[in-house]
Parts: structure tokens; sequence; C-alpha cells
């Protein structure tokens, strides 16, 4: 049966806490797209298809033609930063873009200009902030809240969501006061510092029951207290970590190798990039958010203890390095020391010159997107069906995150069909050749 979906009517404004190097190349690239000068190349929302019925229905639209998502011509972008430049100046600086590009959406850009931003020089140290907002964590939620609202009105918009593409704060874990919603609002009174700036956006956005979307690998809306009041307010949250570069590549090859059954003994990983967030991932506490988040793919896809020969002696390394002249333009290399047949050793190696940016923007707004779908659809809480974006996809309490790509997919486009009233697909297919079998 059909969700009661309300339709995608009039402005969706994305509001973004962070207006560095990903978001300023989403912001640009919907700019581009919307003057017909670019392609949205890497959406799901705007390029991919979806198969609906049997293979010999050949029914396969485009996603953005099957569910009623946002118009990109009806999106208006807004944000934050510490920094006080506008998306034009941010963009120029970040350099993940040509400035012929930018250039031709200037106009666009300059239009963006950052809010003061809920800062807390401790959880970012290696940024230098001059654009911020005062107050104990309680005044800056209500005045976060204020700046959604005022914008809200300003640009006319009929929905808004909250992406977050801020630096990665420095590793939490969730301690008391991140236990429930009573526990979490005293704190914030009581301006505890264990509230980091990205919960005080997130907690915002959930009290006026707007969606809300992590781009980084802190907690944010991955705690109890978080959840709770997402469901208070019948509100989406998905987190966390945009899975571009390097995880997307494991979680591409991986389940192959598992699906093989052939053996891993090692898996070294090491990164260059040269941007903003490289110089924030510099410092030791703030890589280990990033660390904790990239590690625990690998475990949850190969399973090492359901199949210990194969996977039981994994050596898992991680390293990422800033150097500055690589810019945006991270590079990768993954040693991986496999085994097959009678426990003999082969090895893969991959050498990636990736964007950062450029695959992380068609994320963050499929991630806008689909949030605002979700909302629409009365969906509310974790959006498990997100994780095909997320380096380290939020679950229920208890549940193992699934990680493979192929199976995060096929949820995705289940929960698509099932939105629709369309029958989910198993790939069993067995009745096409029964349907053979009887017409010989
Ligand atoms: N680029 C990728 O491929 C990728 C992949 C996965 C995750 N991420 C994550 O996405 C986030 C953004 O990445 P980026 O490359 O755009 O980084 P960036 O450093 O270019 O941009 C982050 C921006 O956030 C701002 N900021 C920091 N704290 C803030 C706060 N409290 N309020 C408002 N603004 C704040 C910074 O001033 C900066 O301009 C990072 O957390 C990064 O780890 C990026």
């Amino acid at each position: 049966m059909k969700t009661n979906i309300k339709p995608a009517e009039g402005k969706l404004g994305i509001l973004i806490p962070g207006l560095g190097a990903v978001a300023t190349t989403l912001i640009a690239g919907v700019e581009a797209v919307k003057k017909g000068i670019s392609q949205p190349i890497g959406s799901l929302t705007q390029m991919g298809s979806i198969r609906l019925g049997k293979r010999t229905e050949n029914r396969n639209p485009k996603v953005k033609d099957f569910v009623p998502l946002a118009n990109l011509n009806d999106i208006v972008f807004g944000g934050w930063d510490v920094y006080t430049d506008n998306v034009y100046e941010a963009a120029m600086k970040a350099k993940v873009l040509e400035p012929g590009l930018l250039n031709a959406v200037k106009a666009e850009l300059e239009a963006v200009v950052p809010m003061k931003a809920a800062f807390d020089t401790n959880y970012a140290k290696n940024l230098i902030a001059t654009n911020v907002k005062t107050g104990t964590r309680y005044e800056l939620a209500q005045a976060v809240m204020n700046d959604i609202l005022s914008f809200k009105e300003k640009n006319n918009c009929d929905r808004i969501v909250l992406v977050w593409c801020g630096s990665t704060e420095i590793y939490y874990e969730a301690s008391d006061i991140h236990q429930t919603l009573e526990k979490f609002e005293q704190a914030l009174i009581d301006d505890d510092k264990r509230i980091s700036p990205s919960m005080i956006y997130a907690y915002s956005a959930l009290k006026l029951g707007i969606p809300f979307a992590n781009g980084a690998p802190n907690l944010t809306v991955d705690i109890p207290a978080m959840i709770e009041l997402a469901k208070l307010t019948e509100t989406p949250i998905a987190g966390k970590d945009f899975k571009t570069g390097q995880t997307l590549m494991k979680t591409i090859l991986a389940p192959g190798l598992a699906a093989r059954s052939l053996g891993v003994r090692g898996w070294f990983s090491t990164n260059i990039l040269g941007n903003r967030d490289g110089l924030v991932l510099d410092d030791p506490d703030n890589f280990k958010t990033k660390e904790v988040s990239k590690l625990g793919v690998l475990e949850d896809i190969l399973k090492p203890d359901a199949h210990p020969e194969l996977y039981g002696d994994l050596y898992h390394k991680i390293r990422i390095d800033y150097y500055p002249p690589h810019g945006d333009n991270k590079e990768s290399w993954d040693n991986i020391d496999i085994f097959g047949w009678l426990g003999y050793k082969m090895q893969i190696k991959i050498n990636f010159l990736c964007r950062d940016s450029i695959l992380a923007a068609p994320i963050a707004l499929d991630l806008a997107l689909f949030s605002d779908l979700a909302k629409r659809a009365n969906l509310s809480g974790i959006q498990e069906w997100l994780s095909f974006y997320l380096k380290s996809p939020q679950t229920a309490p208890g549940l193992h995150p699934e990680n493979d790509i192929f199976k995060q997919l096929i949820k995705l486009q289940n929960t698509l069909r099932h939105l629709m009233g369309e029958d989910l697909i198993t790939h069993l297919g067995l009745d096409y050749y029964q349907e053979l079998v009887d017409v010989l």
C-alpha cells in the first residue's frame, strides 16, 4: 500500500553548519546544475534509476521521477561558519572548483553569507574563529533556532533540513548527560562542556521538527537524548560521516572478497590531503574521531567472529596525513594482503587519486532531499536506509550497522518501493524460469 506522502510543494531550505569545501562544492554545483551548465554526477536522486516490478516489465524510472523529491529549482541554501567568507569567497579558497565555474554562479554564491556559528574552540583547536555567537549552550541553542526560523520566513521556505558539514570535532564518547532528553536539556542550561557545538545545531533542528543529517564522524545525533527528541518531534535523523574516497572503495571491494570466501590478512590504508579538513584532522584528538568511524567498516563487512579462519587475524591500519600541496585532491593508497585456495597469498594495491568534496557534495544533496522526503512520509528517528551514504551508519541500539554498499543500496531502493506501494524486489527471479518451463 502506498504511503501517504505530503507533496514537495514550495521551497526547501537546506541549512548547513560549516560552509567549507564540501558545502561550497554542493551549493555551487546545485546552482550550476540549475543553470544547465553542469550535471549532478554522483547523485542517486538526480541521476539514478530504480527497477520496478519484474525484469520483463522494463520499468526503470529515474529516482526523482518515482518519488516526490524537492526540485533543485526550489532549493534555497543558507548556513553558519566560524569564518565570515561568503560562499563564493569560501569556494575560491577551498579551490575544489575552477574559478570559471564559480564565476558563472558568483551572484548566487555571494548571496549566501554565513550566520554566526555556535562554536567552542576546544572541539576544533586548529580553527581561528572570528564569526561566533556568545552565550551559554542554552542561549546558543535558542539563537540557532531563531536563525532557522528567520531564515525560513525571509526566504519564504515551506520546509527546512539541516546537514552538518562542519569540521570533525575532537573525539568524545556519550556520557551521562547524553543519555536522556531531560539530562541533556539540563546540561544545556548548565552550559556543560560535554555538549559539542554540532549537538547544539542538532538539538535546535530536532526541537523544531527539522530533519538533521550528520556528514562528520562526531556523535552529534548518535546519542540516546537526540533519538528521544527525534521520536518526540517526529523528525528523521541520519548519520554519520559521508562515505567518500577510501571507505567507499572499502565497502565496494570488501563485500566482493567476502562473497567469494577469500581471506584477508591485512589492510593498510594511508591518505594524504591538504584541505582545511586535513588541517583539523592533523590534531590527534580530531583524527581519533575519524579513525574510529573508518575502522569499524571492515569488521562489520568481514565478520571475523563468524569466519575466524578467513578474517580472524586481520590487521587493519589507517593513517591520514596533512599535506598542503594536494589541497582537496586527496590521494590514498591501500595495500591489501589476501589469501586464497589452500592459503596461497596475493596482494591488491589501490592508488585512488580522488577529489574529496566532489565525492561528498552529491551525498550531502541526496541526504538533504531524502531526509525531507522522510519527514513528508512521516518517517521519524534513525533513517537506516540512508546508510548507503554513510561511513559509520547509525542504527537502532543493539543492531550492527550494515556497511556492505550493495546491501545498503537494496535497502534504500526497497524503502522507496515500499513508500510508493511497489513490490519489494528480492532478486529471486525463479518465477521467470518457471514460466519458461511452463511454456515449453
Ligand atoms: N570531503 C569529504 O570527502 C568528507 C568525507 C567524509 C566526511 N567529511 C566531513 O565533512 C566535514 C566537512 O568537510 P570539509 O572538507 O568541507 O571541511 P572544511 O574544513 O573545508 O569545512 C568545514 C567548515 O566547518 C566550519 N566549522 C567548524 N566548526 C563549526 C561550527 N561549530 N559551526 C559552524 N561552522 C563550523 C569550519 O570553519 C569550516 O569552514 C568534515 O567534518 C569532514 O570530516 C568530509
